[in-house]
């Protein structure tokens, strides 16, 4: 099958799944993980489902990352790792536990497969993606809470920045940090500003905007600099 090739990580539902369908439309084929049955049966009545290989991962598990990373054969022209979860809003209402499984979801889970899968990756063009947030800035945060998730989110940015100066840049690949809006999804709410549709198709347009860059920023859905 013709076209370029994309992973998607986190795609049963919300902006992965949004991110999925774009891929699709463009062209693109797209292998796509999930955790459970009903993920898989959510991403197979996708239009375009012919085009996509649909593989199992839960991030926060060591095996599952040494098993997705060997499975894929490569060469992929964009990565996109965009599972993630709240977590909850007060640091003193929750466990280390509680508060270290943030951090595997959102960063650690993450950095390990995007280190692991950098291998992977096409030289010169290719891009791999985090979705970040913008409460992932540091300079940005001026309001209280949430600072389990705020923290994770910045943490997954130094992952990203380590990996491109670490695997990236010597190959000319491009690693991003998309702040993706305020995205009516399960996380974002029904009263988030933007549909899922708006989010993904502008995440995948600054992934097409700045494949070839060889960059490592942190921008918004729009192309935007975030400030880290
Ligand atoms: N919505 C917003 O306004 C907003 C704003 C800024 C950033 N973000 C970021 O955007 C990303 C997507 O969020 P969303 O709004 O689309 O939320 P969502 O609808 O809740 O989707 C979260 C996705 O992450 C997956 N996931 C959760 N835990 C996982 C794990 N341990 N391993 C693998 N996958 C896991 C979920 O899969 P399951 O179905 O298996 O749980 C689901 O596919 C997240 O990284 C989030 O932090 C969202």
């Amino acid at each position: 099958m013709s076209g370029p090739s994309g992973l998607v990580v986190g795609a049963s539902s919300g902006i992965g799944l949004g991110l999925v369908q774009a891929w699709l439309d463009a062209g693109w084929r797209v292998i796509a993980t999930v955790r459970d049955d009903r993920g898989e049966a959510t991403l197979k009545a996708l239009p375009r489902a012919d085009r996509l290989t649909i593989e199992r991962c839960d991030v926060a598990v060591q095996a599952d990352i040494a098993a997705l990373a060997a499975r894929i054969e490569g060469p992929l022209d964009g990565v996109i790792l965009n599972a993630g979860i709240i977590g909850p809003p007060d640091i003193n209402a929750v466990s280390l536990d509680e508060a270290e499984h943030v951090h595997r979801v959102n960063a650690l889970g993450p950095a390990k497969l995007a280190f692991a899968l950098i291998d992977k990756v096409r030289d010169q063009t290719g891009v791999v993606a985090f979705t970040s947030s913008g409460m992932g800035s540091i300079s940005e945060t001026s309001a209280p809470g949430y600072e389990v998730y705020r923290a994770s989110k910045a943490a997954q940015n130094m992952f990203a920045r380590a990996l491109w100066v670490g695997q990236g840049r010597a190959r000319g690949i491009t690693v991003l940090s998309i702040d993706p809006g305020w995205v009516q999804t399960a996380m974002g709410g029904p009263g988030a500003t933007i549909d899922v549709a708006t989010s993904a198709s502008g995440i995948v347009q600054q992934i097409a905007d700045q494949a070839r860059s060889g960059q490592n920023r942190f921008i918004s859905w729009r192309g935007a600099a975030r400030d880290w």
